[in-house]
């Protein structure tokens, strides 16, 4: 059987989305049903299903395997953290109740140290640079760091490189002191917000524009996508340019249930994704710059900073490097900063 999914349209992000939430809550999953002998693939993730990297990407995987292995295999794609957060995803997985995910990098740190690498700050120009660590081989190494716990990396998706906001403008790293600021759960990333005389605040990514909206933070860092398609910017001064780090995925499945699968299936499905991920990560970048000028025409200021004042942000945040150099591994940061990317 073939399934569709129909797209919400992104200009309606946070209000629709809010009632989308209790709508689809009550009647998931919307879209598919398998067939009696499909192998049920569950993909969990939590941003907007269009418009958005990692929503488009998974579309577009759900409609392949749904068309190519029909009869064989069945996939169902919850966006918007209907199924799980990512906080709650990984666990899950290990306890089979979802078969497929792309949490951001930052969300791994309680399966591998190594992983960590990807939230040191100012590591990576741009997105090929990122692309170019990656496909390195000690970034697909990075793949199997967690197979001792049960779980297999399968691709990398790209999202796109990290923009800083709050209620108040942001220029120099003083301007960040004394703020609260929502993070991913991850060490190295709080270290970056302390390191700025900030306060972090891990929250699930489904919080972050209530809590923004509320002021129960006072700013935030994400990409263009995610702070476009969640309305971060209507509830901030404005957003400043830093670049100062990327969110980028792992697709990930655990290794009981991807070793359980029939060598055909599991050949098949290994492929498709392949190919998902070559066609999904070309156009990460192009969303990102659409949806930045999206931010922009909604009223958005949108601040770009000239080189003094991006060295002083790379100054602030360098003694993080110290900080976590002997738990990810001095090799492995040599490999990323080796990756040169578009320069
Ligand atoms: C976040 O929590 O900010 C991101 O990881 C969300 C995402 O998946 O892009």
């Amino acid at each position: 059987m073939n399934k569709t999914l129909e797209g919400v349209p992104i200009v309606s992000r946070q209000a629709l989305a809010g009632l989308c939430l209790g709508f689809i809550a009550l009647s998931t999953p919307v879209f598919a049903q398998c067939d009696p002998g499909e192998i049920l693939i569950r993909f969990s993730h939590v941003t907007a299903e269009t418009g958005h990297p990692k929503g488009e990407a998974a579309l577009l995987l759900q409609t392949r395997v749904n068309e190519e292995m029909d009869g064989r295999a069945c996939m169902e794609v919850y966006p918007r953290s209907q199924l799980f957060n990512d906080d709650d995803v990984l666990p899950a997985m290990l306890r089979g109740e979802v078969e497929m995910a792309a949490p951001s990098l930052s969300k791994f740190g309680a399966y591998t140290p190594q992983l960590q690498v990807f939230d040191l700050p100012f590591l990576f120009e741009d997105i090929l640079a990122v692309e170019e660590f990656q496909n390195s081989d000690a970034g697909q190494e990075l793949k199997e760091s967690m197979v001792d716990d049960g779980l297999l990396g399968l691709e990398f998706w790209h999202n796109g490189m990290k923009q800083l906001s709050a209620n108040v403008p942001l220029v120099d790293p003083a301007d960040a002191d004394g703020l609260k600021f929502r993070v991913q759960r991850s060490a190295v990333l709080m270290a970056q917000i302390e390191a700025l005389g900030g306060e972090p605040f891990p929250m699930a990514f489904s919080a972050v524009f209530d809590a923004l909206q509320s002021g129960d933070v006072d700013g935030q860092a994400n990409t263009w996508s995610n702070i476009y398609t969640q309305g971060f910017h209507t509830v901030q001064d404005g957003v400043t340019e830093t670049n100062h780090g990327i969110v980028d995925y792992l697709v990930v499945t655990s290794v009981e249930w991807w070793e359980g699968l029939q060598p055909d299936i599991r050949e098949d499905l290994a492929q498709i994704l392949l190919e998902v991920t070559h066609e999904r990560n070309r156009f990460a970048f192009e969303l990102g710059e659409l949806n930045k000028i999206r931010v922009r025409q909604e009223g958005a200021t949108i601040r770009i900073l000239d080189d003094n004042e991006r060295e002083a942000w790379v100054s602030a945040l360098a003694p993080v490097y110290d900080q976590f150099r002997d738990e990810i591994g001095a090799d492995l940061i040599q490999a990323a900063q080796a990756a040169e990317g578009g320069i």
